[in-house]
Formats: C-alpha cells, sequence, structure tokens
C-alpha cells in the first residue's frame, strides 16, 4: 500500500468544542497540505450508545459537517462522511470482535470512565472500541489524527487488527496514532479545569460568541488570589486558555505580569476580557463560512453523499478481503 492514509472521527453528541478543535479537527485541516488519503467520518453509530433523541441526533450530524466545513475542510482533498453511510464497517465489527477477548474491552479507559460517572452500560458502549478498529481498519488507515484520550484506543485497534492478521493472513494494515505534540493541545481543559468534554458539560463550543461567550468565559475557574499577589502562570488555569489563542510574545507578557504581581499584574477579569476577545477574532472567518453552509443544506447533503461514496469503495475491498480470509467467501 503506497503513501499514507489519514482517518479521523467525530461522534455527534453535541456542539463540538474547542477541544475538538485543538485537539483533533484544527490537525484534520492542517493535514490537507499533506501528501495522502483523507476520511473524515461522523460518528454516528458511535453516538448511538449514549443517543435516545433521534432530532437531536439529526441535528448534531448536520452540526458536525457544519463544523468541519466552515473550518476549511475541502471536499476535494478529504472524503467527509456519516459512519452509518458505510455499513461494511459494522460486518468489520463483528469479524474483529470474533478474534478479541472480554479481557480487551474490560480494561477500556473510556469505558470505566463512564462506569465511574455512573453510566448505566450498553452491550453497545462496551464493544464501542472494536466499532472504532473497524472504522480505522476499514480504510486502511495508516495515521489516525486524535486527542490523547483516544490513544488506548488506537491500542486496542492495532490488537484486534493484529490478532485477526495472525489468525487469516495480512488482511489490515497496522494503523499509528498521531497526538498533538503540545499537552495543552492533546488535552484540552474544561471550564472546571478537568479535561473538556460534551459529556461532563464544562465545553465551549467552537463557534459561541457574543454575550453567551463571554458567559463562558466568565466561568473558568479562578481562585481568590489578588491580583496584586505574584503567581505561579502554571497555577492559573486561565493560561491554558490564553495560550491557545495568543501569540507567543504577547502571552509571555501576560505570563511575566502575573508573575511579577504588584500594581500591574492583571486581575482574572481582565484576561477573560482578552481571552474573549482573542476567541472571537480567532474564528470570525470561520463562523462567516459556517452561517454560508447553513444556508444552503443541499450543498452539504452533497458534500456527504460524495464522500460517502468515495469511503464505501474503499470499505467494501477491505470487507471483501476480511470475509474471504476467514471463511467466510
Ligand atoms: P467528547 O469527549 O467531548 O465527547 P469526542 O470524544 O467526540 O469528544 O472527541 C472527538 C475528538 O476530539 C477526539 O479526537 C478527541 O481525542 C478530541 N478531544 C475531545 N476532547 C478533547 C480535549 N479536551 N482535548 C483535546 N482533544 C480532545
Ligand atoms: N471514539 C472517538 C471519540 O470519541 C470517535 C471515533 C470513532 C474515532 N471512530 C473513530 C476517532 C475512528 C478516530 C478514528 O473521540
Amino acid at each position: 500500500m503506497a503513501g499514507k492514509t489519514f482517518l479521523s472521527g467525530i461522534q455527534p453528541t453535541g456542539r463540538p468544542h474547542l477541544g475538538n478543535y485543538f485537539g483533533a479537527i484544527r490537525q484534520h485541516i492542517a493535514l490537507q497540505e499533506e501528501q495522502g488519503e483523507r476520511f473524515y467520518f461522523i460518528a454516528d453509530y458511535h453516538a448511538l450508545t449514549s443517543s435516545r433523541d433521534p432530532a437531536k441526533l439529526r441535528e448534531n450530524v448536520r452540526d458536525v459537517a457544519l463544523t468541519y466545513l466552515a473550518l476549511g475542510l475541502d471536499p476535494e482533498r478529504s472524503a467527509l462522511f456519516r459512519q452509518s453511510d458505510v455499513p461494511e464497517v459494522t460486518e468489520l465489527t463483528w469479524m474483529l470482535l470474533s478474534v478479541t477477548g472480554m479481557g480487551l474491552l474490560e480494561r477500556a479507559h473510556s469505558y470505566k470512565d463512564k462506569l465511574a460517572h455512573g453510566i448505566t452500560p450498553s452491550a453497545g458502549l462496551f464493544v464501542y472500541p472494536a466499532l472504532m478498529a473497524a472504522d480505522i481498519l476499514a480504510y486502511d488507515s495508516t495515521h489516525v489524527p486524535v486527542g490523547k484520550d483516544q490513544v488506548q484506543h488506537l491500542e486496542m485497534a492495532q490488537d484486534m487488527g493484529g490478532s485477526f492478521n495472525a489468525a487469516y493472513g495480512q488482511v489490515f494494515v497496522r494503523p499509528e496514532a498521531m497526538i498533538p505534540k503540545s499537552e495543552t493541545l492533546a488535552k484540552v481543559p474544561g471550564l472546571d479545569g478537568e479535561k473538556m468534554s460534551k459529556s461532563y458539560g464544562n465545553d465551549v463550543w467552537i463557534f459561541e460568541s457574543g454575550k453567551p461567550l463571554k458567559n463562558a468565559v466568565g466561568k473558568i475557574k479562578t481562585d481568590s488570589r489578588p491580583p496584586e499577589e505574584p503567581k505561579d502562570p502554571a497555577s492559573v488555569l486561565l493560561f491554558q486558555f490564553l495560550e491557545l489563542f495568543l501569540d507567543a510574545s504577547e502571552l509571555e507578557q501576560w505570563k511575566e505580569r502575573t508573575r511579577a504581581g504588584g500594581a500591574g499584574a492583571p486581575g482574572y477579569g481582565h484576561m477573560k476580557l482578552r481571552l474573549v476577545e482573542a476567541i472571537e477574532l480567532h474564528f470570525a472567518d470561520a463562523r462567516k463560512r459556517r452561517e454560508e453552509y447553513v444556508k444552503d443544506p443541499a450543498r452539504v447533503d452533497a458534500i456527504l453523499a460524495r464522500g460517502a461514496e468515495i469511503a464505501r469503495a474503499r470499505a467494501r475491498a477491505t470487507r471483501d478481503r476480511a470475509l474471504a480470509a476467514c471463511g467466510l467467501r
């Protein structure tokens, strides 16, 4: 297999947030400058493990598509599609599950985290990593750009593909995870300082603007130390946000004044105002592009349909290879 194949997916479980942007979507778009093929999809089958509201799910799927397009996904260079438009993926899931030990799935951090958050698990949630492995292996993906929280799922995909290959010969390509180098990008904090996540309710929508954006930023956790008190910037959660939006020299000035303390040191309110301004500016063009796509749903549908066609052709070939290898053909 020549060349690189990039693949990633985002669950339509809510409006995409800053963590999704810095941890994943931004990389996906930037990879359009590289040689290779790109498959980016909306993981709607995965979302079914937590969704019970069909209208909401439809809306969320649309939102992920709009987000990618607004942020610069170019349908000529990347196939953008819905996971459920490629049913071969569910066939591959079964074949992979049949060579996967229960123990591997039981060790999944994300599953254990969900249990710890009090979620009553469905069987679908438990086998979620096998569906994700099928997503990855279906397209002969070589590179999978994701946030740090997905590393274990990637390792599980390697294991499952490896087990199948060990039993039946070389069918699946071994994928590698691509994780953002900077710690802040790989794990963007939420308003409360924990990992930003739709399921923890501590997230900020990428296209938030105006008053709602001010309100959201206002909720970033601070402490009661006065501005004059010299502080280590690493102890101030707000800096992890500023780091995402300010250029290096401006960021350093804010840090310097915070370290020094005294009359010239900025208060948290002041820093929050600057952050709001920087977020508004950062996404200004994307916000406009999003509005254009919102007004033209037929165009979005056509892009998704075309993406599905490209993805499906590839997944069908992989599915056929797997069926033949294990004796089902
Ligand atoms: P959520 O945890 O909000 O449900 P998803 O699981 O749908 O988000 O994540 C989609 C992509 O965004 C994945 O590649 C994931 O690694 C990345 N991602 C999610 N949250 C963060 C975060 N806080 N920091 C960095 N990347 C993130
Ligand atoms: N599990 C991923 C997440 O929650 C979404 C996802 C599904 C995915 N299938 C994938 C990511 C395949 C990368 C590759 O973020």
